[in-house]
């Protein structure tokens, strides 16, 4: 099976059609599958992303037995760029998954809570995210942005 995507995207059939840089930092979020502790749910995500100054942070998902304390994998590497730097440039954002009892063969979608703080960094690095969304060893969509999955979100605008 092939979602048919609802919105504007770009497909890499494999990591190694990936420009060379994203190819690396998809190589990372890999590397974090390793870190991830999902014992409840066997989902295994990582994630890598990469600022203009050529640092790269990384995070997985951090499960807990009281379900709710469950962190996902996206925000524990943007929350680490958000603890160490006070401005920063995110220039990409690769996330995998992996299921080692169920073949994942569409690329991992960011909950919304996820899709909502990768817009707060967005707007606070006042440029877009491009995202590159994966299952391991399978096809990679490009997003310009998270405004492609959460479209007119609630945001500081609204409060201020
Ligand atoms: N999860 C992530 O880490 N990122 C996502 O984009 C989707 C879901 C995690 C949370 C939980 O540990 C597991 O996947 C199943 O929901």
């Amino acid at each position: 099976m092939s979602t048919t995507f609802p919105f504007k995207h770009e497909t890499f059939q494999s990591i190694k059609d990936l420009p060379s840089d994203i190819q690396s930092l998809m190589l990372r979020a890999e590397e974090q599958l390793d870190y991830a502790y999902a014992p409840y749910s066997n989902f295994y995500v990582g994630s890598a992303l990469s600022l203009e100054s050529g640092e790269i942070y990384t995070g997985c998902n951090q499960e807990n037995a009281s379900y709710p304390l469950c962190m996902c994998s996206e925000r524990v590497a943007l929350y680490n760029v958000g603890t160490t730097h006070k401005t920063f440039k995110i220039t990409a954002l690769a996330i995998t998954a992996y299921n080692p009892k169920k073949e994942l063969t569409e690329p991992c979608m960011p909950c919304g809570a996820c899709r909502q703080v990768i817009q707060e960094f967005e707007h606070r690095q006042g440029a877009p995210i491009p995202l590159y969304l994966a299952s391991k060893g399978h096809y990679i969509i490009r997003l310009d942005g998270i405004t492609e999955l959460l479209p007119v979100g609630f945001s500081i605008d609204h409060l201020l």
